[in-house]
């Protein structure tokens, strides 16, 4: 398809690619010296103790609750409105996933209110999202948390920069989890990385993240080592450190890409103010958020279809956020008792769509998208 209007665009200049030139010509291509200057870097940028970077964002979540000790009988609370990664990351640990609903039209996050109904005496964890970029209720979380001594865990695979309450998105729990994924504010094609600011969690991801190795190969280059043991059952989710060059500059980035992320949230918010047929969450958020995607909510009884479809013959790609993991077949065949109680996910996830939002956006793209959603509505909404 040849968009006019792609939901997202990358940004990849001269600096990405001499970084990356520069590393394959330095003879080091896996976790090396590249990728701990990024994690030195990254836990600056949100001001936290530990960084470590991954292969993924999902292996990301994986290590981080594994390394945290979730594992079979335990229950980590999540939000089923999210990429099914989330939910995925606590089966692989053989912990079971417990949905609780959002908090509403307005606010597409997990719900603290519904996390409290849904804690049981195996219940370990809190798993939230920061979905599109706007920071979770973390006051009340880390309260419910404190009050039933549960770890919280942060998906911020959207909210790389965002904060609320003057703290940096993925430093609130135990761990925050980022991905780097094409789409995402900043990126390295592939990849993933840990915050965290305990000690003992930090050492556990370093040697669970290269096989529960006690050594890695870099040291045994440099000759601090000639041989290792293995301590833990770990997993090979190291970053190469081509994926790190790129997520170096990507880094220094981020912030101008944010800064305009909001400017043209701020300008949609502006023009959808007069369109019928449809509503804007988060348009009062108390936070800064990353503004990741551009979710609008369609009223009931407009078709979606219809509307992706008319803007798809305009040269407008757009998307849904999410498909809800609750629905998915493999899911749903999982958990039958579970399913039935998130009416509001369920509800918003056949009426959200995703608008086209990446900084290289200019305003006159927003206006004609807005154009054309009008016209639909003309056509189409009825009062
Ligand atoms: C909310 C959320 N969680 C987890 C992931 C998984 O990250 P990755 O694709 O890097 O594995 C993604 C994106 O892809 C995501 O959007």
């Amino acid at each position: 398809m040849n968009w006019k209007i792609p939901l997202f665009d990358i940004d990849m200049s001269e600096a990405e690619i001499s970084a990356v030139t520069d590393v394959l010509k330095s003879g080091w291509l896996t976790l090396g010296e590249v990728t701990k200057k990024f994690e030195t870097e990254f836990a600056q940028m949100v001001n936290c103790k530990h960084a470590f970077c991954v292969n993924n964002g999902t292996a990301a979540l994986h290590l981080a609750l594994v390394a945290a000790g979730i594992g079979p009988e335990d229950e980590v609370i999540v939000p089923s409105m999210t990429f099914v990664a989330t939910t995925n990351s606590i089966l692989y640990t053989g912990a079971t996933p417990v949905w609780a609903d959002v908090i509403g039209y307005d606010d597409f996050n997990i719900s603290p209110d519904r996390i409290r109904e849904k804690i049981t005496p195996k219940t370990k964890g809190i798993l939230v999202v920061h979905y599109a970029g706007f920071p979770c209720r973390m006051r009340e979380i880390g309260e419910i948390a404190k009050e039933f001594n549960l770890q919280v865990f942060e998906d911020a695979a959207h909210a790389p920069g965002a904060q609320i309450a003057g703290q940096y998105c993925g430093t609130f729990g135990a761990a925050g989890c980022f991905s780097f994924f094409s789409n995402k504010n900043m990126t390295m094609g592939e990849g993933g990385l840990i915050t965290t600011n305990d000690d003992q969690l930090a050492e556990n991801l370093r040697v669970m993240r290269s096989h529960g190795m006690t050594s890695l190969t870099l040291d045994r280059f440099k000759g601090h080592n000639y041989s290792y043991d293995v301590v833990a059952l770990g997993y090979n989710y190291r970053p190469t450190e081509l994926q790190s060059a790129i997520g170096r500059v990507q880094l220094k980035k981020l912030p101008e890409y944010n800064a305009r992320r909001t400017e043209l949230t701020k300008y949609y918010h502006k023009k959808l103010a007069a369109v019928p047929g449809l509503s804007v969450p988060f348009q009062n958020h108390p936070g800064t958020p990353s503004f990741h995607v551009m979710p609008i909510l369609l009223a009931k009884g407009v078709d979606r279809l219809a509307f992706m479809g008319y803007l798809k013959n305009a040269g407008i790609q757009t998307s849904i956020h999410y498909p809800p993991t609750h629905l998915f077949t493999y899911h749903r065949n999982l958990h039958d008792s579970l399913r039935e109680d998130l009416p509001l996910t369920t509800d918003i996830a056949q009426r959200e769509v995703t608008l086209p939002l990446y900084p290289k956006m200019t305003y006159s793209d927003i206006d004609f998208v807005v154009q054309e959603i009008l016209q639909f509505m003309k056509e189409n909404f009825k009062r």
